[in-house]
């Protein structure tokens, strides 16, 4: 280590964080701060300059040091901390177990009635039944025994956009069915190219590869592949950081043509040269808006200048997310074709209208009193409850298990044995109570969640339709009740008035009047980031550039939270 004012990271060994944190203040006493967070904290959130931030591999580490003539980036290993051995259970693989679903609810039917826009040059119609889209036998009786009749609006026009080779961009409500919009005509067009998986390769070169931000998600999406491919020989894998990488490596050594991972896991398994790019036809980023902000859009744009990626003239790329900030939408503009569709659902961004939305004025001391209020009287329905902070969960989760309301918790520091056996004793019941940070707040689609509460609002509007859509899925209906404290969540106000007023919900009048006297960023920008209601490409045509750093900022959860 150099005792000048930057650093060299080569050697340097931590466990955590805070080890690490504590390591290199011993070695820069003087000359240099540190200060941890995660990439999705930004500096302006910080009182001091933000000098340090990791990725979420735990085996590598960013560091922007400053230096007297300006900034340094370096990268490197850094944490070694003890070998990851574990390996997840496999997954139950009867077709009973494969096909399990719950049912759809009373709304939806209603799905058919919201208004959907296509923008884009020459989009192929929808299609209205499944019937329609030509698929071969295989996937019809999947699609039926997953217990799918009908189409979901973004089923409807995703599906035949896809199955014409173009670039898709949508946006639908959470809970809508996007998985399979992306899914099954994928699936359509492997089947009808004939691939298959092939154990016999050191270097397995799938014709998928589906990112999504966290662990749970890729895990989930995984499962959705595997029932939609059951009976063919298309071969889906999931990989994701928290277990061994011989396990990883292995999975992927029997056959991959399906690839879902997080970014971390992903970039390293094409650095060992596991995978190869050279025959992907389909690159799909799940939340893609998560994907392309600031925590993950420097791996998604490393990941598209892998050696062997395929330019995006030579690839499908499709994105799909409840919420598409107009940077966002700038930003994918990078890895999409310039025809690409945009495909919304509604309105970008708008909250699903199957969840009943309350708001409550309660101050920061009173929240534990009236959750466990709010608990005493919901019984053992199922309950996420947000929180902000990962200590906080764990804090939370004690608490309430102290006062005999069975709770279980999940956030980015806990070991991922810990977080699959979290979600496994809340999807089975046996903890009705999940307590959680934004890391389960996109994408989890678990089986009867009658209630979301958060205890914190989250500092982002996006975030809170996500959050808020873990219910209230498949024309299910579902409440969410958020505690808004003034002294805190004043800067949500306005957005969190204008989703609720979207979604035809009550606005109480105290909320108003808060959202009015904020001033600052008035209706016309009310989510901390641009609402957009348009393709972007329309917005933005004409403009400048207008970010510096390549990647949108402002979607970003402040929460103290790791993802991958
Ligand atoms: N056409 C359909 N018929 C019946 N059930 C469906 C249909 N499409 C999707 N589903 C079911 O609806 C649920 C929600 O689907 P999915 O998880 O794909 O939603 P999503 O739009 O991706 O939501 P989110 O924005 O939260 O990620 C899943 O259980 C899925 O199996
Ligand atoms: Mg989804």
């Amino acid at each position: 280590m150099t005792n000048h004012n930057w650093l060299n990271i080569t050697g340097l060994f931590a466990r955590s964080h805070k080890g690490a944190n504590s390591l290199f203040a011993q070695s820069h006493p003087v000359s240099f701060t540190v200060e941890w967070g995660v990439k999705s904290r930004l500096p302006e959130s910080r009182s001091h300059p933000l000098n340090c931030f990791t990725t979420w591999e735990p085996d590598s580490l960013l560091i922007l040091g400053k230096r007297s003539e300006g900034f340094n980036l370096l990268q490197g290993p850094i944490f070694a901390g003890p070998k990851v051995t574990y390996v997840p259970p496999p997954p139950p693989n009867s077709e009973d177990a494969i096909f399990a679903h719950y049912q759809t609810g009373i709304n939806f039917d209603k799905y058919d009635n919201i208004l959907v826009e296509v923008s884009g040059l020459d989009p192929p119609p929808a299609i209205m039944a499944f019937e329609e889209a030509n698929l071969c036998q295989t996937l019809i009786k999947n699609i039926a025994k997953a217990g799918y009749f009908k189409l979901t609006p973004v089923q409807k026009y995703s599906i035949p956009i896809v199955l014409a080779g173009r670039d898709l961009m949508a946006c639908a409500q959470t809970g809508s069915g996007k998985t399979a919009a992306f899914l099954l005509p994928i699936l359509a067009h492997m089947m009808r190219d004939g691939v298959t998986a092939s154990q016999f390769k050191e270097q397995q070169e799938p014709e998928c590869i589906i990112v999504a931000p966290t662990r749970e998600l890729v895990n989930q999406i995984f499962m959705e592949s595997r029932k939609f491919a059951y009976g063919t020989c298309i071969r889906p894998v999931v990989i994701y950081g928290g277990i061994q990488m011989g396990h990883t490596i292995h999975q992927i050594m029997q056959g991959c043509n399906i690839l879902c991972a997080t970014p971390g896991r992903l970039l390293d398994i094409i650095g060992r040269e596991k995978i190869g790019l050279n025959k992907l036809k389909y690159l799909v980023l799940d939340e893609a808006d998560r994907m392309l902000d600031m925590g993950f859009g420097p791996e998604m744009k490393k990941l598209i200048s892998c050696p062997g990626m395929p330019p995006k003239d030579k690839r499908q790329t499709l994105m799909f997310s409840a919420t598409f900030p107009e940077e966002i939408q700038r930003l994918a503009g990078e890895f999409l074709k310039s025809d690409y569709l945009f495909v919304v659902v509604g309105q970008v961004g708008g909250a699903c209208s199957d969840v009943q939305q309350t708001v409550l004025q309660v101050n920061q001391y009173d929240k534990r009193n009236k959750l466990v209020e709010l608990l005493s009287g919901i019984g053992d329905k199922r309950t996420m409850v947000f929180v902000e902070t990962k200590k906080k969960a764990d804090f939370l989760a004690t608490f309430l298990c102290q006062e005999n309301i069975a709770t279980t918790s999940i956030h980015g520091d806990r070991e991922q044995r810990e977080r699959e056996e979290a979600l496994h004793c809340f999807r089975s019941g046996k903890c009705p109570v999940l307590v959680a940070t934004s890391v389960a707040a996109r994408g989890l689609d678990i089986e009867n969640v009658q209630h979301v509460i958060n205890f914190d609002l989250p500092s982002t509007i996006d975030d809170y339709v996500h959050r808020i859509g873990r219910t209230g899925r498949c024309g299910n209906i579902g409440k969410a009740i958020s505690f808004f404290d003034p002294y805190s969540d004043g800067p949500i106000a306005q957005p969190l008035v204008k989703v609720l007023a979207d979604a035809q919900q009550e606005v109480p009048a105290w909320l108003e009047e808060i959202a009015c006297s904020a001033g600052g960023i008035g209706f016309s920008s009310p989510r901390g980031n641009t609402f957009a209601s348009v393709d972007s490409r329309m917005v933005f045509r004409g403009k400048e550039n207008q970010h510096s750093g390549g990647f949108a900022v402002s979607n970003i959860s402040t929460a103290d939270e790791s993802w991958d």
